[in-house]
Order: structure tokens, then sequence, then C-alpha cells
């Protein structure tokens, strides 16, 4: 029987993507499909989209269009597209009317039906366009393919109820749900009697989880801290209108909650802020620098940050210079303003032209760099805690792995390394790594 054998998945966007891909693979790996290590020697290629910004987009199409030539050479291939851009019609359309050779599109709520989907398009030889609006409730118990042995991604909620008005996610991911409590802590449990050491928990804003009555973010922290066997525990995103006195107090209290948070501020301007529906000012998040760096002194901290949104003056572009300064981060991911279509930004009138977004964007790197490689070089001589993640990419004997700060440290290293926790010496700080000795 010619019956396909081999998959491929591409994943664009963040770790709520790379991780529903996993849960893809565990599904594919249950039917009895093995991983293809290229797409072109796959029998079933799977893309999962993300439109957060348009180069996003323009990177899924362009991916199409490179499909299309196998897709014709050979219509046995099946190409299935799914994640957060399946979930705007217009894409949809564009597919239908531009890429119909597409054999399967779903969406981010029914990932689980993606194994019934694929079995019929396989019996029937017909496509299947599948998307649900909403969320539904939340499906337990699928299979992960995980990309890491040491490391898990675990999902405690779902969706977003924030409506920031420049982004796309709360109409792509739905609104908010929280995952059972005991649901999350029998999956770490299992995770760790498989080999994991280190969890991030998933969402798009951690902090207004709400397992029940009795279980927000702050108490589910403490009580995976009791979890014998693991070691760290990070999460991502935490919104800082929702961070509470209680989780900066679980920084002091948890061994386990690793002394780093990504705490997107995305602007330093309060004026700004206000346009963008943040529901804080910048003073409000200063104060919350404040208290954490109290409360943790060694803690590091990362951000994203939004250049040329709608509106945005010269002056309130340099309060977010000043607030870059003042935090002083050890890392931000910094974005260009990016239309999305259907997001109240849309509409705003003052969009700034291309050309002032590309100078402010390359002030802002610079100044995030600088202060990035100065923090690094404070590290020198410090001796870390070291969990090895493999290989480095560059070199067979490099080895890489994360400090508890989240740092990317490089040092040369042996095979049985690799998921452990070791202690190296910094012996360089680099702008966006360490290098380091095994001592
Ligand atoms: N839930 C997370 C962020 C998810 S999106 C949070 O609230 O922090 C990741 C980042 O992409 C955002 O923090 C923001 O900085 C950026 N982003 C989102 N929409 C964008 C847009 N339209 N243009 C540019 N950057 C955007
Ligand atoms: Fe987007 Fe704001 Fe929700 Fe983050 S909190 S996903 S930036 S709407
Ligand atoms: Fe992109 Fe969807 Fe994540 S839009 S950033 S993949 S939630």
């Amino acid at each position: 029987m010619n019956r396909p054998k081999t998959y491929h998945i591409t994943t664009f966007g963040c770790q709520m993507n790379e991780h529903d891909s996993e849960t893809i693979a565990g599904m594919l790996s249950q039917m009895g499909f093995s991983e293809s290590p290229g797409r072109d020697e796959a029998d079933v290629a799977i893309i999962n989209t993300c439109s957060v910004r348009e180069n996003a987009d323009k990177r899924f199409f362009g991916t199409l269009g490179q499909l299309k030539k196998k897709k014709l050479a050979d219509p046995e291939f099946t190409v299935c597209v799914c994640g957060c851009m399946m979930q705007q019609q217009h894409v949809i359309d564009s597919i239908k009317s531009k890429y119909p050779w597409v054999d399967i599109i779903f969406g981010t709520h029914n990932i689980h039906q993606f194994p019934q989907l694929l079995e019929s398009v396989l019996r029937e030889k017909e496509k299947v366009v599948n998307v649900w609006e909403d969320g539904g409730d939340i499906v337990e118990g699928l299979p992960a393919k995980r990309l890491y042995k040491h490391k898990a991604f675990v999902n405690i909620m779902y969706g977003c109820n924030n409506f920031c008005t420049y982004c796309i996610v709360p109409y792509t991911r739905g609104r908010e749900r929280s995952r059972r409590p005991q649901d999350i802590l029998d999956e770490v449990k299992r995770l760790v009697s498989d080999g994991v050491r280190e969890v991030t928990l998933l969402g798009q804003n951690v902090n207004s989880y709400k397992g029940d009555e009795h279980t927000d973010f702050a108490d589910l922290i403490y009580r995976l801290n009791e979890v014998s066997g693991l070691e760290r525990i990070r999460f991502m995103t935490s919104h800082p209108k929702d961070l509470s006195d209680k989780l900066i107090q679980a920084y002091g209290d948890c061994d386990k909650l690793c002394n780093y948070i990504h705490l997107p501020v995305q602007s330093g301007s309060s004026r700004v802020l206000a346009r963008m529906n943040r529901k804080y000012t910048r003073e409000d998040y200063l104060n919350l620098i404040a208290k954490l760096k109290k409360t943790v002194p060694q803690i590091t901290i990362s951000t994203d940050i939004i250049v040329g949104f709608p509106g945005e003056t010269e002056e309130d572009f340099e309060e977010t210079l000043d607030l870059v300064r003042k935090v002083e981060y050890d890392s931000a991911f910094t974005f260009l303003y990016s239309i999305r279509r259907g997001t109240p930004a849309e509409k705003y009138e003052d969009q700034i032209p291309e050309d002032v977004k590309h100078q402010r964007f390359n002030r802002l790197v610079e100044t995030v760099n600088s202060i990035s490689a100065e923090k690094n070089a404070g590290y020198v001589g410090r001796v870390e805690k070291v969990l090895v993640e493999g290989l480095s990419k560059t070199s067979d004997r490099t080895y890489t792995g994360r400090t508890e700060e989240f740092k990317l440290i490089n040092f040369a290293g042996t095979p049985d390394m690799v998921g452990k926790i070791i202690d190296v010496k910094v012996t360089e700080g680099k702008t966006f790594s360490l290098e380091g000795e095994v001592i």
C-alpha cells in the first residue's frame, strides 16, 4: 500500500505554536507516521502559521509558494496548514483562491481533530477546511512529541482577553481558558518521570490564570514547587497589569522558580500605553520592576517593545529609551509596529512613516544591545548552574545551556553532560550570550 509514512512540520510564531506543533507531531506518531528530516522528502507537510506581524504572513505565503512545485509533480503529497492565520477568514479565502491545492486547513481551536481530518482526506481524496471560531472545552490528554528531552512546555491557559489595540492574538486564540490545576500537576509529574527537569508554563497572560477558586497563578507556582524531581520552573508571558505581589513573593519563597522574568512593556510612554490599551502606566511598570529587584536582587529581566505605534512622537520614543536605560534589561525583543487587519489600531490615522520607524528601531536596538553587553560582562568570573541542552550549532565540542537566569552560555563539554545541571565559570560576556568553562 502506498499509504503516506512521513511528515514534516514548519512552525512559525511563539512557544504556543511550537507546543501545538509538538502535539501535532505526537498525534502523527500515534498514527504511525515518522518524522522526515526535510520538507521535500515528506509525504505530509504541515505549516503551523503565525499572524502577529506582517512578515510572518509573508513568510507563510512564501513557504506555500515553494511547496507548489512538489504538489503539482506529486498529487499524493498532502499539504496541511493550521495555526493563527487560519483563524482569519480573509486568509482562508486567499488560500482557497490562490493555493487551491492545499489539502487541509484547520485552526488553533481544533488541533485535536487533525488525525480525523487527515484520515478522511487520505481516504476520500477530498480537501477539507475545518476551523472553529471559538475555543470550546479544553481537550486534555493529547500526546506530544517533545522537541527537548530535559525541558518541556506546559500550557496552563489558552487565549487572551486583553485586546491590546495592535494585537491579533485575541482574535486568533479566542478568550482565556485555564486548565485545571490537577491536570497541570499530573502532566508535570509525568514529564518529570520522563526525565524533564525544567518546565516553562505557557499562556498569553499567565498572570490571569484562574484554575479554581483556590488557585491563581502564584498558587500554582507554589504547588509546582513541591513536585519532587522538578528542578526549574519558568513561565511566559506575564502581563504587567496582573503581576501580583503574591507572585513577586513566590520568587522569594519558591526555590525552583527561576530568577528570570519576561515582562513585556511595549512602550515607555504612558500616553502610548493608554492608546495601546495596556492598562498600566510607565510609573506602574517601573514600580513593579523596583519591587521585583527588591525581592530578588539577582533577577534578570527581558521585555518586548513595539516601535512606531500610531501617534508615537519623538518624545514618546525617548521615554521608551529612557525606560530601557532605567530598567537595564538583560535582553529585549524589539518590533516595528505592523498593521493587523481587524484590530483597532488599524484604523488609527496617525500611522508613523516607515523611515521614522526604522530610524527609531535602530536607535532602540543599539541602546538595548549595549546594555545587554554590559550586563553580560558583569557575569565574568561568576560560577553559574547550567542546564546543558546539547551541542552548539557552531562546533562539535562546544555545548550550550541556560543559566538559571536564562542566559545562553557556551562551553567545551562532553555528551554525558546533556540534560544535567552543572557548574560553569563564566569567562566572557558577549551581547547575546556568555562563554564559560566547566569547573
Ligand atoms: N501575550 C504576550 C505577547 C504575545 S505577542 C504579551 O502580552 O506580552 C508577542 C509580542 O509581539 C508582543 O509582546 C508585542 O511586542 C509584539 N506584537 C504584537 N502585535 C504586534 C504588532 N501588530 N506589531 C508589532 N509587534 C507586535
Ligand atoms: Fe496580544 Fe495584548 Fe493579549 Fe499579549 S496581552 S496576546 S499583546 S492582546
Ligand atoms: Fe503568532 Fe499566534 Fe503566537 S499569532 S505569536 S503564533 S499566538
